[in-house]
């Protein structure tokens, strides 16, 4: 609460000073604002759990806000917010993160965990491609260069049917990880996390 605070004061300085074109002029800023909180300033997350949305492609972006929204993916920390950017317009909002350059995640690459998680990552190349760029045009996310922490735990939220449980479009991907154990799930986070740094 108290970051936000300080933020959002550090908004109302900087709009009393701004003469010129800044970070505040980008279309959807003014939406954005309140994600910087835990998604790090421009989607740009620091910490290891929590996802980077800098970059993030407009369709996926859009269906995890209605799928929070809708309560289907459940998140009592993104389900308020979810509501808040359908009410602001999700276009805008999505939009915005799509356009903000995306910087390597934090944490330490774990050479030994990702040399793993390479020989391990064919079961996930038939729908998130021999990159992880994923297929926008079949709603597969890009899973490369998000912190380890978050792509770990989301890979045992779908083992355990937390994710989205009951999402026809997903059970194809639950079947393959739930055959996984759970290290080897770690060390393919490590894997696609230390994509595209
Ligand atoms: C209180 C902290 C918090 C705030 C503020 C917050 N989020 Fe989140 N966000 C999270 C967490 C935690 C997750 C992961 C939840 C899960 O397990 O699915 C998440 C996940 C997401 C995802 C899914 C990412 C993916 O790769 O699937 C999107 C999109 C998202 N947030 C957008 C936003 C937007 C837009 C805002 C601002 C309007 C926002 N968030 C504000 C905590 C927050
Ligand atoms: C049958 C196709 C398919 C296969 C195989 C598959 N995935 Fe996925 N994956 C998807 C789809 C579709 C989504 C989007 C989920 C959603 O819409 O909420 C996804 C989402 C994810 C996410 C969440 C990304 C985020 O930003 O929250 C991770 C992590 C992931 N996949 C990792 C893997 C790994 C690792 C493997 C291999 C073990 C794998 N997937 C295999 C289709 C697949």
């Amino acid at each position: 609460m108290r970051a936000v605070i300080v933020a959002v004061t550090a908004l109302v300085l900087l709009r009393a000073g701004d003469a010129g074109a800044g970070p505040l002029d980008t279309p959807g800023y003014d939406k954005a604002f309140a994600c910087s909180a835990c998604h790090g300033a421009a989607g740009n997350s620091r910490t290891d759990a929590m996802p980077i949305l800098a970059g993030m492609s407009p369709a996926y972006f859009k269906k995890a806000i209605e799928d929070y929204a809708s309560g289907r993916r459940p998140s009592p920390e993104m389900e308020p917010y979810a509501k808040m950017v359908r009410t602001l317009g999700a276009d805008a909002v999505a939009g915005y993160f799509a356009a903000q350059r995306r910087e390597p995640p934090a944490g330490k690459v774990d050479r030994a965990a990702v040399t793993r998680g390479r020989a391990a990552a064919a079961a996930c190349a038939a729908c998130h491609g021999d990159t992880g760029k994923g297929d926008a045009a079949r709603a597969v996310p890009d899973i490369t260069g998000q912190p380890a922490g978050y792509l770990r735990n989301q890979l045992m939220l779908f083992k355990a049917e937390r994710r989205s449980p009951g999402d026809e479009a997903l059970t194809k991907m639950k079947s393959v990880v739930k055959t996984i154990p759970d290290d080897t799930l770690a060390d393919l986070a490590a894997y696609y996390s230390s994509l595209g740094r």
